[in-house]
């Protein structure tokens, strides 16, 4: 009998062929995540499970599966839906799907920058409602050639953004965990502290990972040393940002605006929550990496990460490797 593989949503189908091959597919047909208690009584009939942006697998959804569950293969390359020390602790390699929507989310993150910088959220806004006469002062903003740019995370979609702020003539700096000499000179790009990337930059893009250490990063304490000019870009986890803060810096003035892909809640709490409200802010519905190449490839990284692990190879993205010398050794 094939083991067994559960999608949790919609993703490009053609592209799970090779993982039919070997496993029993299912494909969850729902856009709406699985609650945690349905993955929780799915989890015990399972070899494989690959979670489709966000879907949740806790502890609980780990102890379930904990027995037959052999991979969780991301679908995502962001993974702060997984419990990884849980999985690790259980024996199971946890995957996810970096390179292939790199290009796509440096896209939006730039596309962000120029639409939070030059207003388009509330030009878009005049346009529709068509209350506007073009004037001398009519929604200036702050201009993207020649700023600084900060970036939060010099991981690969960070160094894409570093490389499209190379067109615009920015200068660019960094703070990251690891320093990255090579991305330094092939890009021109300048480490700094977190303080000083927070003091001088115009924009601020955030690339951090979600974690325990990230969230809230960038907190009141840490807006308040910003240019009260200065633009926040978010296209990685809404977590990272305290977003009443976010939202009370931009209406009082402290911060010029923000450019969002992702908020805290997702998606947010309704038609009226604030972060929708706040003239400043441009918000999409989590877009970043949502072009048909980018969708394909992560299909197909996650595809090849199950088939990977069920037929005893190495997982090509692994985020547990340890799990795998275990039991290689
Ligand atoms: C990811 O892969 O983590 C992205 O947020 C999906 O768009």
């Amino acid at each position: 009998m094939k083991p067994k593989v559960w999608v949790t949503g919609p993703v490009v189908e053609s592209e799970l062929e090779p993982l039919r091959k070997i496993a029993e597919v299912e494909l969850r047909h729902q856009v709406a995540k699985p609650s945690v208690e349905e993955m929780v009584r799915r989890a015990p009939e399972l070899a494989g499970v690959i979670p489709v942006l966000g879907a949740p697998v806790n502890a609980e959804v780990i102890a379930a599966g904990r027995g037959r569950l052999r991979v969780v293969a991301n679908f995502a390359v962001g993974y702060d839906n997984i419990d990884v020390p849980a999985a690790t602790a259980a024996g199971i390699p946890v995957t996810n799907t970096p390179d292939v929507l790199v290009n796509a989310t440096a896209d939006i993150a730039f596309g962000l920058i120029l639409a939070a910088g030059r207003r388009f959220g509330e030009g878009i806004t005049a346009a529709l409602e068509q209350r506007w006469h073009w004037a001398q002062a009519l929604m200036l903003g702050q201009e993207v050639s020649g700023a600084t740019l900060g970036i939060l995370g010099m991981g690969r979609i960070g160094t894409a953004v570093a490389r499209r702020a190379q067109g615009f003539g920015m200068t660019v700096l960094y703070y990251s965990r690891h320093r990255k000499p090579e991305v330094e000179f092939a890009l021109g790009c300048e480490y700094v502290s977190f303080d000083d990337l927070l003091k001088q930059s115009d924009f601020l893009s955030l690339h951090c990972a979600l974690t325990q250490q990230t969230r809230h990063i960038l907190n009141a304490e840490a807006m308040a040393k910003m240019k009260t000019s200065a633009i926040v870009v978010n296209t990685g986890r809404g977590g990272l940002i305290d977003q009443p803060a976010l939202i009370a810096a931009v209406r009082e003035k402290r911060l010029a605006g923000a450019g969002l892909d992702v908020t805290d809640p997702e998606p947010p709490t309704g038609p009226d929550d604030p972060i929708l409200h706040t003239p400043g802010i441009f918000v999409l519905p989590h877009i970043g990496s949502a072009s048909w190449v980018a969708r394909a490839g992560m299909t197909r990284v996650a595809a090849r990460n199950a088939l990977a692990v069920l037929t005893g190879e190495r997982p090509p993205n692994c985020l547990n490797p340890e799990v795998l010398d275990r039991s290689a050794g």
